[in-house]
């Protein structure tokens, strides 16, 4: 009896703090919704990657993006702000082989400096894409390459569009 409420307990606690990191995405960013397969292709593909580039997915859910970029021979980087979804991401880079050129960590989007990056990725939400903006045109070097899934700047034109993705070239 005694271990199905331990137990019990320790599902709920789960489910709980799985929620509340829901929660936390949301006001902090966006919800998870992942990008479709066909989408993480054309994002990457329109990126053009070349091997060694450096490229980071803002939010980067179980890592779908992150593993296309290294697949693609980039040294890929995700952010994630859910601890659920990090793990997840990790265990898939494992699995595949890839722990060598895609790494997910566990944080804020909003924390780092981009200046390092010569690709970035992300399928935010409306309400951070002026902020996002901002800190991108601050902080990237020339030449680096956003790809934004549905949502668009405000400002800054897009080099291009395709199948609801906007290219931005530094
Ligand atoms: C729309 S999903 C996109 C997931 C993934 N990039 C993809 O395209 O499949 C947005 C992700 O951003 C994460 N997120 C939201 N706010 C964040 C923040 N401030 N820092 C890091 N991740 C955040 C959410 O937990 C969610 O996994």
């Amino acid at each position: 009896m005694m271990v199905f409420a331990v137990l019990g307990l320790l599902i709920s606690g789960v489910a709980f703090c799985y929620v509340l990191f829901m929660v936390v995405a949301v006001i902090r960013g966006a919800p998870y919704v992942p990008t479709d397969r066909k989408s993480v292709e054309t994002m990457i593909d329109l990126t053009k990657p070349k091997t060694g580039e450096r490229g980071l997915d803002l939010g980067s859910g179980d890592g779908r993006l992150v593993v296309e970029m290294g697949k693609r021979g980039c040294q890929a980087l995700g952010i994630e702000i859910n601890p659920f979804l990090v793990l997840y991401s990790r265990y898939k880079i494992r699995k595949m082989g890839l722990s060598r050129v895609a790494k997910v960590v566990w944080g804020n989007m909003w924390k780092p400096d981009f200046g390092g990056f010569d690709i970035v990725t992300v399928y935010g939400f409306p309400s951070i894409m002026r902020d996002l903006e901002k800190k991108l045109l601050r902080e990237l070097k020339p030449g680096s390459r956003v790809v934004s899934k549905d949502f668009k700047f405000s400002d800054w034109i897009p080099e291009t569009k395709k199948d609801g993705i906007y290219l931005y070239i530094k």
